[in-house]
């Protein structure tokens, strides 16, 4: 066999290796990947398989309970302190709930081409990302009504975050909610609250409109007016809506605890997913973590450093139901684009 034979199966062993690997995981155990006497080194696949969880087909899986990272690490960058109080889920705390009106608007996805983006969908049959995805769900679907500790936020609300940009939120929080929205007792609302950078409407192949920020901003605005209905029965969107340059500052301000509080009042049945700015980049992403029941942190495989997925725990310290999403473990044919990202 000539040099070139070889090489050309060497790179087919390892296409074959890589398929059979999932896409995105959920990692049980975080401490485990973490090795303190090399922060700066990425997580490893290695690191993360040991701690996989696999769920038992009929049942739900084991809940990926994880501890808070012991040791305090240095902090990458000075972030400002942040005094944020958890969201009260009480009858002491009633939220001025809203008559509820029933959003009107409808988009179309276009579910082939996500299927061809290596997105899950109900167009896709069985393939290894909708199982992937269905592995991933449901410890979350589980937790997602389960009754919440007192004074613990709902665990319907789920944050999908990251340490910096890039890693798949977005691609994971849309995934997600696709997944969860084709089981046919679960509806989903995802929330475009990545609001410096907003990209599920893009991402969907759909033109920007109001949403979030426009809610924010104007309190005779109504989430019926803004969330969007699609061709997916179970799943509605709420776009980012029109940029401002207080996105960031109005993320993590009193009206969005409101709003969230809102939200979780009136959709207790719904699964709530929140698509939302980096940790290490913002601060506002740590003040909307303590108003969510599910944190969802997602880390980019070999990329990552061990560093900063210390310090994205450290900061998410005391906010419940930390899980990790360990992403891009395979190839696939997603779309590929420049970062230029401009948190404030
Ligand atoms: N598991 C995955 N497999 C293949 N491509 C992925 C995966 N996760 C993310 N991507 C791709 O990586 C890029 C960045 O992902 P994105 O979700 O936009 O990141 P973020 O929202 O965290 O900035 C996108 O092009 C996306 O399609
Ligand atoms: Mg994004």
């Amino acid at each position: 066999m000539s040099i070139i034979e070889k090489a050309a199966r060497r790179i087919d062993q390892k296409k074959e290796a890589q398929a059979s690997q999932p896409a995105a995981v959920l990692a049980a155990d975080v401490p485990a990947i973490i090795d303190a006497e090399s922060v700066e080194t990425p997580v490893t696949a290695e690191a993360v398989h040991a701690t996989v969880i696999t769920p038992a087909p009929a049942a739900y899986a084991p809940e990926p309970a994880l501890e808070p990272v012991p040791a305090p690490v240095e902090r990458a960058a000075a972030l400002p302190e942040i005094s944020a109080e958890p969201v009260v889920v009480a009858e002491t705390a009633p939220a001025p709930v809203k008559a509820r009106k029933h959003s009107t608007r409808k988009v179309e996805l276009d579910l082939n081409r996500m299927r061809d983006m290596g997105m899950v969908t109900a167009a896709g049959g069985r393939t290894l990302l909708v199982e992937d995805f269905r592995i991933i769900k449901r410890p979350l679907i589980k937790r997602a009504f389960a009754e919440p500790a007192i004074d613990q936020p709902p665990g319907n609300l789920i944050m999908i975050t990251s340490s910096v940009p890039g890693e798949g939120k977005t691609y994971c929080a849309i995934n997600l909610a696709m997944s969860i929205a084709m089981e046919l007792d679960h509806t989903v609302l995802l929330i475009d609250a990545d609001v410096a950078r907003p990209s599920v409407l893009r991402t969907l192949g759909l033109p920007a409109q109001r949403g979030l920020m426009d809610i924010l901003l104007d309190d005779k605005l109504d989430l019926a007016d803004v969330m969007l209905r699609t061709n997916v029965d179970t799943l509605s969107l709420l776009p980012a809506g029109t940029s401002t340059p207080r996105a960031t500052e109005l993320l993590a301000s009193q009206t969005m605890k409101t709003f969230v509080y809102e939200i979780a009042n009136r959709y207790p049945d719904r699964i709530v997913i929140f698509d939302s700015p980096p940790l290490l980049l913002t601060s506002e992403a740590h003040v909307l973590a303590t108003h969510m029941g599910q944190i969802v942190l997602v880390v980019e495989s070999e990329t990552t450093t061990q560093h900063a997925v210390k310090e994205s725990l450290r900061q998410l310290e005391g906010c419940s139901n930390v899980n990790i999403i360990y992403n891009k473990t395979r190839e696939f044919p997603g779309i590929e684009e420049t970062y230029d990202y401009h948190y404030g």
